[in-house]
Parts: C-alpha cells; sequence; structure tokens
C-alpha cells in the first residue's frame, strides 16, 4: 500500500510535533505542516494529501472554509478535526462543511490512525461511486448508412472502444436491433440486453440502465442488441429516446450503431444525435446511395449534423474527390481497405485499436477519437 499523504494544520506548532509523533506508522507519511493563513489553502493543494488534519482553534474564523475547500478543490482528501474541547454546536457545523471525523486533542494514537485510514477509505469509495457523475459534454454520434456491409460496426465498435481508451466515460448501444453483432466484435456474452432494459420502461432511470450494461476490458459499457431478431420489436423508438436521455448526463460519448437504412427507430436516433456518421464504402452503388440518403436526411431537416465516413478506399474508378464533389462533404473519416487487420480483429473478438494499435485504420481512428 502507498503510504497516505497526511498534512497538519496548526498555529501551535509544539501541537504539530506532539500529532506528528502520535502518527509514527509505516502507512503514514506526514508531507507538511502548515499553519493558518490567507494561503493556507493554496498551500494544501500543493501537498495533493490525502487526509488534511486541521486543529480547531476559535481565533481562526475560516477554518471551516478551508476544509470546504478541500472537498471541493482536492478529489479523494478527507479533513479531520481536532479541538480541545468538542460539543454539539462544533460537530453540527463540522458536518455542514463536510468534516469526516472531530477528535478530542487528547485522543489516542491508535485512535487519531483509526479515524485517518476511516476517512481516508470512506472518501476514496465516495469519489469512486461518484465516477458516475453527470457529465455536461455528453456527445451522441450515431454511424448510419442506407446500404448493409459499408462499416458501420466495424467503425463504430472501435472509436468507442478508442474513446474509453483514451479515459472518455463512454458507451455504445447496439441499435442494430434484429442482426446486431456489436458483442460479436468485442467478443462479449452479455446477460442482458436492451430487450431487457426496454421492459423496465415504467421505472427506466440511470440504476436500471447500469444494471443492463456489459462492460468491455477497455473500459466502455455496451448495451447489446436482443440475443434473438423476434425480439426486436419489443424496442421502440420513445424506448431508445428514452435511454438515450436517462444515460445522456452520466456519459461523456455515446456512441450508436444503427442498421442499414431508414426506419421510425433509426430515424428517432438519428434526432437524437449530435453527429451522424454516413458511412459509405468507396463505390459507385455506394455513392449513389449516399446522395439518396442525404436528400432524406435534408429532408428530415438532419443534414447538418451528417459526417461523411469512407471505408474501404481503394484505387479504383471512384475517388474520394467524386464523393465530395458529388455529396458536397469531404470525409471526416477515410479508411483503407485492410482486410487483413480488419477479419483478424474480427475473428479474434479484439478490436484493431487494441490488438492492432500500429496499424493504420486504428492509427486513424486514434486521430479521429483525439479531434473530437
Ligand atoms: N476497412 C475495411 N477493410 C476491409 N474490410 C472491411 C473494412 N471495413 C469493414 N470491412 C468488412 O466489411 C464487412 C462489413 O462490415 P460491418 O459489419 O462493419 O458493416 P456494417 O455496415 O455494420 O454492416 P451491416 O449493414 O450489415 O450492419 C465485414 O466483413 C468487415 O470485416
Ligand atoms: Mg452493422
Amino acid at each position: 500500500m502507498e503510504k497516505l499523504k497526511v498534512v497538519i494544520i496548526s498555529n501551535d506548532i509544539d501541537l504539530k510535533i506532539n500529532i506528528k509523533n502520535m502518527l509514527s506508522d509505516d502507512n503514514i507519511a506526514i508531507s507538511g505542516f502548515l499553519e493558518y493563513d490567507n494561503m493556507t489553502n493554496l498551500k494544501i493543494l500543493g501537498y495533493s494529501p490525502d487526509v488534511v488534519i486541521m486543529i480547531y482553534d476559535q481565533k481562526e474564523g475560516q477554518i471551516f472554509e478551508i476544509a470546504e475547500q478541500v472537498y471541493a478543490q482536492i478529489q479523494g482528501a478527507s479533513v479531520i478535526m481536532l479541538s480541545e474541547e468538542v460539543d454539539i454546536n462544533l460537530l453540527t457545523k463540522a458536518m455542514q462543511y463536510g468534516i469526516k471525523h472531530v477528535l478530542l486533542l487528547k485522543t489516542s494514537d491508535k485512535e487519531l490512525k483509526e479515524a485517518i485510514f476511516k476517512a481516508y477509505t470512506l472518501e476514496k469509495k465516495r469519489v469512486s461511486d461518484n465516477s458516475f457523475i453527470k457529465s455536461s459534454r455528453s456527445k451522441v454520434i450515431s454511424f448510419f448508412g442506407g446500404k448493409g456491409g459499408t462499416g458501420k460496426t466495424t467503425i463504430a465498435v472501435n472509436t468507442a472502444v478508442q474513446l474509453a481508451l483514451n479515459g472518455k466515460k463512454t458507451v455504445i448501444i447496439d441499435a442494430d436491433l434484429q442482426f446486431g453483432d456489436v458483442t460479436v466484435l468485442l467478443d462479449i456474452d452479455p446477460k442482458d440486453t436492451i430487450y431487457e432494459l426496454s421492459r423496465e420502461k415504467g421505472d427506466m432511470n440511470i440504476d436500471v440502465v447500469k444494471s443492463m450494461l456489459s462492460l468491455h476490458s477497455s473500459g466502455l459499457d455496451v448495451l447489446a442488441a436482443p440475443k434473438s431478431p423476434e425480439l426486436s420489436e419489443y424496442v421502440n423508438e420513445k424506448i431508445i429516446e428514452l435511454i438515450i436521455n436517462t444515460i445522456r448526463p452520466y456519459y461523456e460519448y455515446i456512441i450508436i450503431d444503427l442498421p442499414p437504412g431508414f426506419n421510425d427507430t433509426t430515424i428517432a436516433i438519428i434526432e437524437s444525435s449530435d453527429i451522424v456518421n454516413l458511412v459509405a464504402s468507396v463505390d459507385i452503388v455506394a455513392l449513389r446511395n449516399a446522395k439518396i440518403c442525404l436528400g432524406i436526411l435534408d429532408a428530415l431537416r438532419q443534414k447538418d449534423k451528417v459526417e461523411l465516413v469512407l471505408n474501404r478506399a481503394s484505387d479504383g474508378i471512384i475517388s474520394k474527390k467524386d464523393f465530395e464533389n458529388i455529396l458536397g462533404l469531404s470525409p471526416k473519416i477515410y479508411l483503407p481497405d485492410d482486410t487483413k487487420t480488419v477479419l483478424t480483429s474480427m475473428n479474434k473478438g479484439v478490436p484493431f485499436v487494441v490488438g492492432m494499435p500500429k496499424s493504420t485504420l486504428a492509427k486513424i481512428i486514434k486521430d479521429y477519437t483525439s479531434a473530437l
């Protein structure tokens, strides 16, 4: 175990030394002694302590404000207060300002150490529970295409995994309700899916959603497609909208893999998205198809959020330039054809951003996620 970093604050040097002596322990390191002055707060930050021991001093008006700022500014740090006398007023005030323990100055070494370890454990737990905190920067990015087999799932999965690897709180929703294969690409065997979640529509909340998610080793949360195609009819656009709205505040990125073509559900998801990645392979049929899709998205007033993804590019009659000229969009992602990388990662159930991070495909996805 790494040593707990403790900072002691008092204007009385003897008291500080006394407490330091009480805390001689292999698991505790006294990283600093401070006094109460205008700079106390700033100085505490410099130590990034796990526990701050504050000796109560009636003359020091800003003690509680200092405690409050420790909580606000140093994640995982907690405050213990020592006082010559402890009465109900002091306890109440300490509670209001989030101080973990108030002990008598004449407390025993053992009691003080116990309080330190307890405060530390409690605060760490609180912080980790709250790692599911609301994120204000949530982005919903869906992968769409009028035509089947253009690479939507491959690119959505690798993008989502890379975002999770980048440390972003990310979830992927497999909205290809009949033939979703996100979990195959991730080699996950989900217990629950969007179908089971839909049955809970009466009391949908973040905890219910969390309980139905599967976790990938990259840290990515996965909401799987129903296990069997006929179950898809229980999941409608209203439920998907409800799910997206429920989880939106808790994720930085919500990646949605769509089936090919338009239906009520895909349209609802497109409407809920911030970015719609229109995935097309680089060939004449795909170009025509992408043109038709753009026309429909325009009619649905969704064209502004569309970004072009060109996949499986190789030297052929149709070029990137043709797509740009005809669609009036330049591709945000432009991936080469690389059957070896894609098939190897698919067969192993390891996305190429993890299994083949040096491949061109992985590098392009990495660059894309960094720019998001
Ligand atoms: N850049 C690439 N190079 C080579 N093969 C690729 C590439 N991208 C995708 N593929 C292959 O193309 C096929 C279709 O890919 P994928 O399943 O991702 O497409 P999709 O658009 O999700 O399909 P569907 O419309 O059926 O959901 C897969 O066999 C995949 O391995
Ligand atoms: Mg797919």
